[in-house]
């Protein structure tokens, strides 16, 4: 029998800190040069090159969003957040035995380097110095509507350039236990659900979690974390400057040949304009505009499992959207099958939350 959204609470375990935001994500990748070309076109900038490591970031004023360091095989390392105070650290430290440490990575600072349920690097980062921030091309469009008309005597012809990235603003982690890895986020960074969506039997199986900032407005979503059938990376999004940054930035990777995922379309959860790539060893990237921010007041909302919910207006959903069933993905869900780490009834209730078709004209693709 279904169960309403909202039937089942996500428990939310008390914080052992409160982040203040989402500092950078960390790749292993065997050819950084290639890296670059893709991440150059997408607008990031080179912060910084070392031998076996690349960092990249936007025009805003974090030292660095994304770092590669080379690895023999393309894989998702972590995570970084920023903690407002040191006495976080401290805390982070004595709850975990984890060691406070300098960072050497740009922007310098001290961290505490965490290991989240799945094995991914989480670090939380103090006294990371900010940089300049770089000098924008172009001030946000000012657009015209049917009431008022702030643009007169000039045109909306934005240059045809590598999108203006201005900073990171999440990522989307696939988990196998969703109820712990959720339960991780919120208790070591203190992360709020913002939209929680649950399976047919009302229990919860996807956060959208924020930073607790108080009174001050944080993302929509910083983590997302989402019940499947691996422990994988799913997408990082950055932000960029406006609506046409998001159309540019499209033309320009599409110009440059690289592999198009999903887009334009705008959220529904977050309300972002985005459009979603490849880089050239398959990792998702999203650029995004005019997302929702909440502050801390804002309650919990709680919807259905329903991928018709991933977008509010734009292209259809790609049916290979959202976690690969490959041979290797088949394997692993064999094996934690076998060590109970997934149920049959679950891959049946997961099947089941999802099967109407996210749109009436996409039931056709279904049959
Ligand atoms: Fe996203």
């Amino acid at each position: 029998m279904k169960r309403e959204p909202g039937s089942i609470p996500l428990a939310r375990p008390e914080p052992l800190i409160r982040v203040d935001d989402i500092a950078y994500v960390a790749f292993a990748k065997p050819d950084l040069e290639r890296a670059e070309r893709f991440l150059l076109d997408f607008g990031l900038v080179r912060a910084e090159r070392r031998d076996d490591a690349l960092y990249m970031r936007g025009a805003g004023p974090r030292p660095f969003a994304y770092v590669a360091l080379r690895g023999e095989q393309a894989r998702y390392l972590g995570a970084g957040f920023t903690a407002a105070a040191r006495a976080d650290l401290e805390a982070l430290a004595r709850a975990t035995g984890a060691a406070i440490e300098p960072s050497d990575d740009p922007g310098g600072g001290e961290r505490v380097r965490l290991r989240d349920p799945a094995g991914f690097q989480v670090d939380v980062l103090h006294g990371w110095q900010p940089a300049e921030p770089l000098p924008l091309r172009r001030q946000p469009l000012s657009l015209n509507t049917p009431f008022e008309k702030p643009r007169r005597n000039q045109t909306q012809r934005p240059e045809r350039r590598p999108a203006a990235v201005w900073r990171l603003g999440h990522f989307v982690l696939e988990a196998t236990d969703f109820a712990a890895s959720a339960s991780w986020y919120m208790r070591h960074l203190g992360l709020i659900p913002t939209d929680v969506q649950c399976l047919d039997d009302g229990s919860p199986n996807l956060a959208f979690m924020r930073c607790d900032r108080g009174e001050r407005p944080a993302d929509h979503h910083t983590v997302v974390v989402f019940g499947g059938l691996d422990d994988a990376y799913g997408h990082s999004a950055y932000e960029v400057l406006d609506l046409d940054e998001v159309g540019m930035g499209q033309q320009v990777l599409k110009a440059g040949g690289w592999q198009h995922v999903w887009g334009i379309g705008r959220h529904v959860l977050g309300s972002q304009i985005f459009d979603y790539w490849k880089d050239p060893d398959g990792v998702e990237m999203e650029h995004y505009a005019d997302g929702d921010v909440f502050d801390a007041a804002q309650p919990t909302a709680y919807h259905d499992f329903d991928p018709g919910l991933l977008w509010n207006w734009g292209d259809d959903l790609p049916a290979d959207f959202g976690p690969k069933l490959d041979l290797r993905s088949l394997a692993g869900i064999a094996g934690r099958l076998l060590r109970g780490k997934l149920s049959l009834p679950r891959l049946r209730l997961l099947k089941q939350s999802t099967s109407q078709p996210p749109r009436p004209w996409l039931a056709r693709r279904k049959a």
